[in-house]
């Protein structure tokens, strides 16, 4: 059974993902966003983040969906208890309510979700685009459902919520494999926590000021930078999208990615513009003998355990 199931949904992703005729949609759609909130200056910028999670520190349009998927699960469970139960007891007002409830969260996940596309790759897209026109799908269903409840048309409205409950159950499993398959929403830094004792890495004196300078160790990619008299050490793949830091570029105390202009902090790799959400991870650094020295930093540690300032005589140390 297990092996039937994954192998229909691999098909059923599969082919949504090779249809390339959603291009024609996505395609203008992404752009179009992508031109509003660039129109909106810093403004916009700052409302993109917002819609993003940046200030959540957690994607809020995956908070959100779980608003309609709970409210409209208990209008489903509400309609099922009046109609096995007693008619008489407010189950149906109560299943009203809480499509009502749903119905404000679906408005909110889809503005979200809106913020969100404009970064996907064009498989993400074909997938993200069918989860949209599904969930808009169960939004209709279920204000038709709410609306026909108010004009007591209570059956007719029961079958509608059963209706749009299956659809937002299968829009639900293509957001769904946004996330696990196609990890959208989640951090793509190297999180394996490596190396865990320190290692030589890096001459002090081949790092320059400002120039970010990628080095692998322990098969994990690491950006170090030197800046104002300290040395730093974040993960090298952004955790937006994976973009190079290493070609990023120094805005005052903070990196910037040169994909879609995410800051993060030097000293705790924390996220200071977005889009991105996640922080990056952080690398302790020592010097010895005119090796720059790093091991994995553990998330929360104070400050100064992330740097290194530059040992006196350095190349370029004042
Ligand atoms: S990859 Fe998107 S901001 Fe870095």
């Amino acid at each position: 059974m297990r092996k039937l199931m994954s192998r229909f949904w691999d098909r059923i992703f599969g082919t949504v993902e090779r249809q390339e005729w959603l291009d024609r949609v996505g395609d203008p759609l992404e752009a179009a966003l992508k031109k509003t909130f660039d129109a909106g200056g810093p403004v916009g910028k700052k409302a993109g983040d917002f819609l993003h999670g940046t200030w959540f520190g957690h994607p809020l349009h995956a908070a959100l969906t779980d608003v309609p998927v709970g409210a409209w699960t208990t209008a489903l469970v509400l309609d099922v208890l009046d109609d096995t139960i007693s008619r008489r007891r407010g189950y149906s007002t109560a299943a009203r309510h809480a499509l009502a409830v749903g119905i404000g969260g679906a408005v909110a996940a889809a503005v979200t979700g809106l913020a969100d596309f404009q970064h996907l790759s064009a498989r993400q897209r074909r997938i993200g685009l069918t989860h949209a026109m599904l969930n808009t799908s169960a939004l209709v269903l279920m204000t038709s459902s709410y609306m026909a409840r108010r004009r007591g048309n209570i059956d007719t409205g029961k079958a509608l919520t059963r209706l749009g409950w299956a659809v937002m159950a299968m829009a639900a499993h293509f957001g769904g494999h946004l996330v696990y398959q196609q990890r959208v929403g989640v951090t793509k830094a190297d999180e394996r926590g490596r190396p865990g004792e320190f290692v030589p890495v890096l001459p002090v004196g081949e790092l320059r000021e400002d120039d970010p300078r990628r080095v692998i160790v322990d098969d994990v990619r690491v950006v170090l930078i030197r800046h104002a008299e300290r040395i730093y050490a974040l993960g090298e793949e952004c955790s937006h999208m994976g973009g190079p830091l290493a070609e990023g570029q120094i805005v005052g105390d903070s990196i910037k990615c040169p994909w879609h202009g995410s800051h993060f902090a030097l000293a705790d790799g924390r996220v200071e513009q977005g889009p991105a959400i996640h922080a990056q991870p952080c690398f302790e650094i020592r010097i010895r003998e005119g090796q720059i020295e790093l091991r994995r930093a553990e998330r929360g540690r104070e400050l100064p355990a992330y740097a290194s300032a530059l040992p006196a005589g350095a190349p370029g140390a004042s």
